[in-house]
């Protein structure tokens, strides 16, 4: 039996954090980012599991721009993710009596590669869902009906947390850790480690809400190109 929505939504909630927990290696230490990582790993393939009539209707899906662009993303995120794993087990410590014979610099760069790539991805992956999460989340908070003071304060939320996702980014270096550059300046988690979080949670709010209103601004755009006249 599949768990209802808010309940598989509430698995998909642990992945995401056990992903941003992950990013935290030197605060960590390698057992618990192992224990984290392989504990995201068991979720997704539950969570893909739950979702598998996605995968059987993806050969018949309509070719309309949302959906390829869906499928591209998922099936990119499926590439990221199986980046991560197959570095993962090949530079585990706790697997290094087995796999004695991998290991090195180049294979821990890659996996840190994919590990920011799947944080960007993963924020896309959500943003194409956004309605169905906040759909879900008015449900549980028993929200009928619309409201636009609402609305615009969540807008306004929304464009306060992508500015602060861009500065983010910034100060994280994240476009050298999605261009492979070697960098020795690594945050200091003796200074703080909620900021840690809360930079990487920004990144992937900047992430969700560049691609839910990218997407509405392009549907205004191919509805209005389509008005007669
Ligand atoms: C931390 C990682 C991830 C998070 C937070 C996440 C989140 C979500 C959410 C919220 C949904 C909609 C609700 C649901 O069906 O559970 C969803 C759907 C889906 N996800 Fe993920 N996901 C993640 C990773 C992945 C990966 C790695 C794959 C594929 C390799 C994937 C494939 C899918 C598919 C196929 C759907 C169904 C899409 C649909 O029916 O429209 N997800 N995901």
């Amino acid at each position: 039996m599949t768990p209802s929505l808010p309940r598989r939504m509430l698995l998909d909630l642990a992945s995401a954090g056990l992903l941003v927990f992950g990013l935290s290696y030197w605060w960590l230490g390698n057992a618990a980012h192992e224990l984290a990582g392989t504990a995201m790993f068991l979720l997704l393939i539950l969570h893909n599991v739950f979702n598998r009539r996605w995968w059987g209707r993806l050969p018949r899906a309509r070719r309309e721009p949302r959906r390829l662009l869906d499928g591209a993303v998922t099936l990119l995120l499926l590439g990221g993710m199986l980046a991560l794993l197959v570095t993962s087990v090949l530079i585990s410590n706790a697997l290094s009596g087995v796999l004695s014979a991998f290991g090195g610099f180049t294979l821990r760069q890659i996996h840190s590669l994919a590990a920011y790539w799947v944080l960007v991805i993963v924020a896309v992956h959500l943003g194409l869902r956004w309605p169905m999460i906040m759909a879900v989340a008015r449900g549980l908070l028993g929200i009928e009906t619309a409201s636009r003071p609402r609305a615009l304060a969540l807008r306004l939320l929304a464009a306060a947390v992508a500015a602060q996702g861009v500065w983010s980014a910034l100060v994280l270096g994240l476009a050298g850790r999605l261009s492979m550059q070697v960098s020795l300046d690594w945050w200091n988690f003796e200074e703080s480690v909620a900021a840690f979080f809360l930079h990487c949670l920004a990144i992937m709010g900047l992430c969700v809400a560049v691609t839910h209103y990218g997407l509405q601004g392009c549907r205004r755009l191919a509805r209005q190109a389509r008005r007669p006249g």
